[in-house]
């Protein structure tokens, strides 16, 4: 077994790689930083924001049976400027949209492209609550996450077209104690008006670990939730 996974460098992505690896699995770790030193670790420094890094991006030399079957966890994510979406820049939404849609996107194709359907048992897409409601200032965040959704579940309805059995979910982890909770407690209440709810969760400790959700996320993963559909919150 082998578990890609983006953004490992830190939150939600680094304690799914390491806890895959105190399994003893492989994994590969795809972000810009690294922190994590392992036998079974293996990092691929990639900037989700430049169209040539992903073109460049090459997984060939996994292509293994030793390595398989393959999990690919699309975890990279970034909320981008907490601002009204009128004062926001070019920048912001092309980045957000690279990291959080167009990555997620070409990873799932390019990973079942270089190692084969047969070979890639499960793939995760991390979305978020965020993407089946509005959220005042997080408009590009929150449509990039309706966009993994509906592209999860069309990938899926392909698959099945195709008679081929690999797992496709859009999993929300709920709130997460990470950097990204970080940046929405210190934006500015003036460009925010929910920023005091995400202060009172942290003042009451109503923040999941990142750990935690790495064990929830394998738990989820023990069993096949295929038919309950492609969208689930753990
Ligand atoms: N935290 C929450 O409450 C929460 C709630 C719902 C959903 N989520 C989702 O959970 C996932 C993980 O978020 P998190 O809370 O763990 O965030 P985080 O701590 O901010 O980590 C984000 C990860 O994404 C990587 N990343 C950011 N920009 C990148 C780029 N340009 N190229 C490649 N990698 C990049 C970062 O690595 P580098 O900086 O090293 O590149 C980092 O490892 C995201 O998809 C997020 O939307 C989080």
């Amino acid at each position: 077994m082998i578990n890609i996974i983006t953004g490992s460098s830190r939150g939600v992505g680094k304690a799914l790689a390491n806890h895959f690896l105190e399994k003893g699995e492989k994994v590969v770790g795809i972000s810009r930083q690294n922190e994590i030193e392992h036998p079974n670790f293996t990092f691929v420094k990639c900037d989700f924001t430049e169209k040539q890094q992903l073109y460049d991006l090459d997984l060939s030399v996994f292509a293994d049976p030793e390595n398989y079957p393959v999990r690919l966890f699309n975890n990279a994510g970034i909320i981008g400027e907490i601002k009204r979406s009128h004062e926001l820049t070019l920048t912001h939404y092309t980045d957000v949209a690279m990291v959080n849609i167009v990555a997620t996107q070409f990873l799932c194709s390019y990973t079942l492209q270089t190692f084969g359907f047969d070979n890639v048992d499960t793939i995760v897409n991390i979305s978020s609550g965020a993407g089946e409601r509005p959220v005042p200032s997080w408009a590009a965040y929150c449509a990039s996450k309706a966009a993994v959704n509906l592209f999860s579940e069309t990938l899926k309805a392909e698959i099945e077209e195709l008679g081929k059995s690999t797992k496709i979910y859009s999993i929300a982890p709920g709130v997460v104690d990470t950097n990204m909770q970080v940046a929405i407690r210190n934006s500015s209440p003036k460009d925010f008006s929910g920023q005091q709810n995400f202060i009172d969760l942290k003042e009451n400790d109503e923040l999941r670990t990142p750990e935690e959700v790495a064990i929830l996320l394998d738990e989820f993963l023990r069993e096949d939730h295929t038919d309950l559909g492609v969208i689930h919150r753990i």
